[in-house]
């Protein structure tokens, strides 16, 4: 696949091109975006993006790299994250595995470019499932959309701290017959899930019809689970010592179905796990205990800007989006630094990673806002997954930060009128986007959020090691202007701002 990369970015740069050209005028926010659409999908790979980052001990031991394609609900794009760890083996490997992720999208695209009008969305992100001193195991969900609906699979990687390498199918059992043995037993177990899930099914007009199905699907359940790695690809364990296996949609039952994730029994896991990984995991089941959070300072009252009490200043708030990432403690540093408080719109999933992150951003001052849980389109989602996607991240960051979220914005600002509801709180958009996610150059962004006006919200993404480099000149500009940057809730301060309704400034 990847020897094709050049000519693939090169068919795909001409679709994106087509595509523009064809897009009708009217539409004000789309023609700053058609400029430079060419630099949408530039050939940066994965490995020169991570290659001058580095964590040491002192960092949070897992963050959160996250790259995008493209940011326009309306064309074809992809949100990647993987985690980011002070061990490169680790970030090697995971990085890679992202890369082929993105060599597909790009094909994809490009077969796709005789019919313009479909659009791709390809979104990866991972939860870590268990951090110990001998293994630590990301669980990650991949998400494709060719339209309405996504089709969701998930896969799992182990890691072997002590012998710095990947764990794989073969290293969990002791011998094939091992695996068979394990695979039979998975297969019960998936088989009873898949049966409870029929019984409680409403959509059979008898028993009779239910009981056709039922005998239908057996050979679906039974190739499912066979003893082959691919059937196994989300297999992983959790702090508790809990072990599961995630099977895709499609696998063991038909698509309406969904995924299920079945816990294998702790019989199972002890008759046929290796004794090795058993012994192991069993000495070191007690980091389990949540790791030491690093002593935070206290709110520095001395670090609040001069110009404070000047409340007729015009007012300018500063919004950054898709984090929190590897880049976000920099960001911190540097608000920190300039005592600007600014506002996070979050993913709960990267939330649920970088709760040291988290945990500053609130100890600073700063806002946080709510985006979704994995940042999926929401015009293209039902009701309920839109309800779970806030629901999961108010939890999240609930508990890693205190407080619940007090804003929310639509990841892409793509929405339908029956997810409006849903928010129950102020929802935001923006007024000035430096479009940081197509222009990688420090002072070009810099450049155009210094463009901002009285009141405005300005948006920008913390994932982009560019964006974080502009700000300390979109501050110093800022501030010559006579700007106060201020947090949303002290943009809004004073007024009432209703639920549900979206507030692109603060005018
Ligand atoms: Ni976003």
């Amino acid at each position: 696949m990847k020897r094709y990369n050049t000519l693939l970015f090169g068919v795909l740069a001409l679709f994106l091109m087509a595509s523009c050209g064809s897009r009708q005028s009217g539409d004000s926010s789309a023609s700053a975006d058609s400029l430079a659409s060419a630099d949408v999908v530039e050939v940066t790979d994965l490995a020169t993006l991570t290659e001058d980052l580095t964590l040491d001990d002192t960092d949070e031991d897992v963050q959160v790299f996250t790259m995008k394609i493209g940011n326009d609900p309306e064309r074809s794009h992809l949100t990647v994250s993987f985690p980011f760890t002070k061990y490169e083996f680790i970030n090697e490997r995971e990085r890679n595995l992202s890369q082929q992720f993105i060599d597909e999208f790009r094909a994809e695209v490009a077969q796709l470019s005789q019919e313009s009008t479909a659009t791709l969305d390809y979104n990866q992100h991972f939860e870590v499932k268990y951090r110990g001193d001998s293994f630590i195991v990301f669980l990650y969900t991949r998400s494709t959309s060719r339209g309405n609906n996504y089709d969701d699979s998930s896969y799992a990687s182990i890691f072997d701290l002590e012998h710095r390498r990947v764990v794989s199918i073969a290293d969990l059992f002791v011998d094939e017959d091992a695996f068979e043995g394990f695979a039979s037993e998975m297969r019960a177990a998936a088989s009873e899930a898949v049966r409870l899930r029929l019984m409680q099914s409403k959509d059979f007009g008898s028993e009779h019809e239910r009981q056709t199905v039922w005998v239908e699907m057996q050979s679906g359940i039974e190739e499912g689970t066979l003893a082959v790695d691919a059937n196994y690809d989300a297999l992983f364990f959790d702090h508790e010592g809990n072990w599961y296996v995630t099977f895709d949609k499609y696998q063991i039952a038909s698509g309406s179905m969904g995924t299920f994730t079945v816990p294998v029994p702790s019989w199972v896991v002890r008759r046929y796990v290796h004794p090795d990984i058993l012994r192991r995991l069993g000495r070191s089941l007690e980091p389990d205990a949540p790791q030491e959070i690093a002593d935070l300072e206290k709110p520095e009252e001395a670090a609040r800007p001069l110009t404070d009490d000047d409340s007729s200043a015009s007012r300018v708030a500063l919004t950054f989006d898709d984090g929190p990432s590897v880049y976000t403690p920099r960001l911190l540093d540097i608000l920190k630094q300039e005592g600007v408080k600014a506002t996070f719109f979050v993913l709960g999933k990267s939330a649920a990673v970088q709760k040291q992150t988290m945990k500053r951003m609130v100890e600073e001052g700063h806002n946080i806002g709510n985006h979704s849980y994995d940042h999926k389109n929401f015009a293209k989602i039902s009701v309920e997954e839109a309800r779970r996607q806030i629901g999961r991240t108010d939890e999240i960051v609930g508990e890693v930060a205190g407080q619940r979220p007090s804003y929310f914005r639509f990841p892409y600002g793509a929405y339908t009128q029956d997810k409006l509801t849903l928010v129950n709180r102020p929802i935001m958009g923006w007024s000035v986007d430096p479009l940081d996610w197509k222009y990688k150059d420090a002072d070009r962004v810099a450049l155009e959020m210094s463009k901002a006006g009285p009141n405005a919200i300005v948006l920008a993404h913390d994932i982009h090691k560019t964006t974080i480099e502009a700000i300390p000149q979109v501050i110093r500009n800022l501030k010559a202007k006579g700007y106060r940057i201020v947090t949303l809730d002290e943009l809004f301060a004073g007024r009432t701002l209703k639920n549900n309704q979206v507030y692109s400034s603060g005018k």
